[in-house]
């Protein structure tokens, strides 16, 4: 029987989806009835706290989703990641972005080596680099200080450094650091209008060294070094974050200018590792240090947290709840935080990369709903687009509320009136406005007869849309390293429950592969065999 058959027929499965038929009735307004339900359904942890009592759900339901993860052996698997098996089973690699943050002496085997031994030597050499960019050593060609990072990348090699960036750059006291991705050339031209190359220093941050987007913007900025400051200067202007050392040395980065990581690091995890290099940069090493020790802190919380109390658990459990069961197909995450504007969109790759998968790891069609779609937006800005849809559209869209209970700007009343509108959409998403509470407004405000009638509907919130909130003490690096932990993990307990392989990504490969066909052809003009519509498309690009 393959592995989800195995799943959906199951006595867990089933007896979800006979709990299902009765959740599925129930109302929010009715569900907190029960004075105790807040202390029932949430959970602290150090500065976080999870209150998930406004999803539709009581304590059965969690019961149920808490014995589904142990049927699928989440405890086992969870071992299985951090000791180094090699679960990315279709690249046959281990999958160890934990062991970039571990913060023990521990070793972490892969094949006989230890881990652990690779890792901290690039720490140190992390750290000696951007103090050394941090404290002028360390000069460009012309003898400047460096007051700019550009960090080229794309993916995991771009989102995530950009996503902890501006997340943090409230304590940013090093170089700006600027984030090239997009082979449009667009991208890099307007950056290459705004930087003084004299004081910039590239950053190409690739896992293969070989990515079409990432490879063109560096070989731009390396022309344009060139064409500045003479073939000499590559030396002092490029330093690469890789584990491609041929392809790195191909391109005239010295060795010694590069920042090694390995295939046990998948790209959208890698933000911990030398990938992390602007972020040392802007940031210094000691903060650096403490993202990673929030990171840990996390793993320790996912490893070692009865399910009934762990975070990543919990979340990833709701989450399949929705998905599975009520046909959720989207997944809105809302941080409450200017800083954290980019968070939705490196958790787009973190989630959707990992989970949108349709074949299991018995290499057998699913069967099953697998990754949702991520969005969002940061809140209030998201309250004023697309939240009509979210409150009164025909669509069950779950949604994470993050918000903190300190501003890092406390401006007059900004931050108690961002946190009042946090407090009040996941109050109004919950518990609606019946249609005899609008009635009585509008007839109270003027209104009577046909009007009240006409427009009451129109005014009407059914609620009972579920929502989580975290509510975090401070957005600070060991709690913004704490926060893309716990969504790691939930993304890896929801692979395993769904049999899954998180770690691989092969639905990017086509589309790549047949750029490279099609390229040749925009430059030469002649068109090879194409479907009708893809080749009209190029002829008419041509003409
Ligand atoms: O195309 C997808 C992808 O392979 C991502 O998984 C990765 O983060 C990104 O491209 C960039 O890859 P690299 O770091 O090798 O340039």
């Amino acid at each position: 029987m393959d592995i989800n058959t195995k799943l959906t027929d199951s006595s867990m499965w089933k007896k979800l989806q006979e709990h299902y038929k009765e959740a599925k009735t129930w109302h929010l307004r009715d569900l907190f009835k029960d004075q105790d339900r807040f202390d029932s359904f949430s959970v602290k942890f150090d500065d976080f706290l999870l209150d998930f009592s406004k999803n539709i759900i009581n304590s059965e339901t969690m019961g149920l989703l808490f014995a589904l993860a142990e049927f699928r052996g989440l405890q086992a698997k969870t071992k299985a990641m951090f000791s180094g098996e090699k679960i990315n089973s279709t690249e046959n690699r281990s999958v160890l972005h934990t062991a970039l943050r571990n913060q023990t002496d521990n070793s972490i085997e892969v094949d006989g080596v230890d881990v652990m031994e690779k890792i901290r030597p690039v720490l140190d050499k992390m750290e000696f680099f951007s103090n050394s960019i941090r404290n002028g050593d360390w000069k460009g060609a012309t003898g400047r200080k460096i007051e700019t990072i550009v960090n080229i990348g794309i993916g995991g090699s771009d989102l995530g450094p950009k996503m902890v960036y501006e997340g943090l750059k409230h304590y940013v006291d090093g170089p700006q650091v600027l984030f090239v991705s997009n082979v449009d050339g667009t991208d890099i031209s307007q950056l290459l209008k705004v930087v003084d190359i004299e004081s910039t220093v590239f950053l190409v941050a690739s896992k293969t060294f070989t990515t079409q987007e990432t490879m063109t913007n560096a070989h731009t900025a390396r022309n344009k070094v060139i064409d500045r400051l003479g073939e000499d200067a590559i030396k002092r202007h490029f330093v690469a974050m890789s584990t491609n050392l041929k392809e790195v040395k191909a391109f005239g980065i010295d060795a010694k200018n590069m920042f090694e990581f390995w295939d046990f690091v998948g790209g959208r995890y890698s933000t911990w590792s030398a990938i992390g290099l602007s972020l040392t940069c802007a940031l210094g090493m000691d903060r650096f240090k403490e993202f990673l020790q929030g990171g840990y802190e996390m793993d320790v919380h996912f490893q070692t947290e009865p399910l009934e109390k762990n975070l990543p658990v919990i979340m990833a459990l709701l989450g399949l709840w929705y998905n599975n069961f009520f046909n959720a197909e989207t997944h809105a995450v809302l941080p409450y935080d200017q800083y954290l504007w980019r968070f939705p969109a490196h958790l787009q790759q973190l989630d959707m990369e990992s989970n949108g998968k349709s074949v299991g790891v018995d290499n057998k069609k699913v069967g099953l709903q697998t990754g949702p779609i991520i969005w969002g937006e940061p809140g209030t800005n998201g309250q004023h687009a697309f939240y009509q849809l979210i409150h009164q559209g025909t669509k069950l869209i779950p949604a994470d509320f993050i918000g903190f209970k300190q501003s890092l700007n406390l401006i007059g009343d900004h931050h108690v009136k961002l946190m009042a509108n946090y407090f009040a959409q996941t109050k109004a998403l919950a518990f609606g406005l019946g249609y005899d509470e609008v009635t009585a407004k509008l007839t109270a405000t003027g209104f009577s007869g046909d009007a009240v009638q006409d427009l009451a509907p129109h005014k009407v919130f059914d609620g009972n849309r579920p929502t989580n909130s975290l509510l975090i003490d401070e957005l600070t690096p060991k709690s913004l390293g704490k926060l893309l932990a716990l969504y790691e993990h939930k993304i890896f307990v929801q692979g395993v429950i769904w049999g899954i392989n998180s770690f691989d990504q092969w639905g990017v490969e086509l589309g790549k592969s047949l750029a490279k066909v099609i390229l040749p052809e925009l430059v030469t003009g002649k068109i090879s065999e194409h479907d009708s519509s893809t080749k009209n498309l190029i002829k008419h690009f041509l003409t």
